[in-house]
């Protein structure tokens, strides 16, 4: 493959794999000590890819908040949303012109953002974009790090893809239950896999697992 960016995937998830409420809701699962470190995270990388069903769900800025990362107040990273059929409201904030926006979009989508560009990458059988062409288009805009940052299909998606350098995910002590967004759906390519665990540590009440897939 030509040249993509070194792929960081982060998240937060309760004890029994949940990324959100059963109904899909965003649900705090990090502590403070766990933001300060996302955000610092966010600003050692170049640019932070969602999915855009976590943009309709939760509405992030996905910036660098000055109060977690004072080292670097004005670090305005590129936001980078996989949307295939152009669902990113008009509204939402990520195309709220605070930073510079991407939104990757199958061929032959017609909507425009006024404060966000759109690139178009071929998209596979199940309609979803082709991450492999998607890296090589980031990585020719100058993106050298990339931090993934969810949802649930985004994630699973990457580590199906191989393209995953490190993964680091914070489990919080609760249990939450039903049927909601999770990090293991049963697919069979994520049934028994192994991971490989570079780092464990307490984080606060939780633990932060260190992977490389
Ligand atoms: N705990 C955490 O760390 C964390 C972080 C972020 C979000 N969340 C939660 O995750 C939930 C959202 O997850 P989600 O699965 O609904 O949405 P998502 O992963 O944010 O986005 C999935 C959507 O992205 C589009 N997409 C395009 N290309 C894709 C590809 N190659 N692979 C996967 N998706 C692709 C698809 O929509 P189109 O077909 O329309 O393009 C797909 O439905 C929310 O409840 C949110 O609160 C949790």
């Amino acid at each position: 493959m030509a040249e993509r960016p070194t792929v960081w995937l982060n998240c937060a998830a309760s004890l029994d794999g949940k990324l959100a409420s059963p109904d899909g809701e965003p649900m705090v699962l990090s502590d403070d000590a766990d933001w300060h470190r996302v955000h610092r995270l966010r600003s050692e990388t170049d640019a932070i890819l969602v999915g855009v069903g976590t943009i309709l769900k939760d509405n992030p800025s996905l910036t660098v908040k000055d109060a977690f990362a004072p080292a670097s107040p004005t670090r305005k990273l590129l936001r980078v949303v996989l949307d295939a059929k152009g669902r990113t409201p008009q509204k939402a904030r990520v195309v709220d012109g605070y930073a510079p926006t991407l939104i990757v979009t199958a061929p032959g989508v017609t909507k425009e953002w006024a404060k966000a560009e759109r690139a178009e990458v071929a998209v596979d059988a199940q309609g979803h974009l082709d991450l492999e062409a998607m890296l090589v288009l980031l990585r020719r805009r100058g993106v050298r790090r990339l931090l993934v940052e969810g949802g649930a299909g985004v994630l699973r998606s990457f580590l199906d893809s191989g393209f995953v350098d490190r993964w680091t995910c914070y489990v919080a002590p609760v249990l939450v239950g039903g049927n909601g967004p999770s990090l293991f759906d049963g697919r069979p390519s994520s049934i028994g896999r192994r991971l490989h665990v570079e780092n464990v540590q307490a984080a606060g009440k939780g633990v932060l697992w260190t992977f490389r897939p």
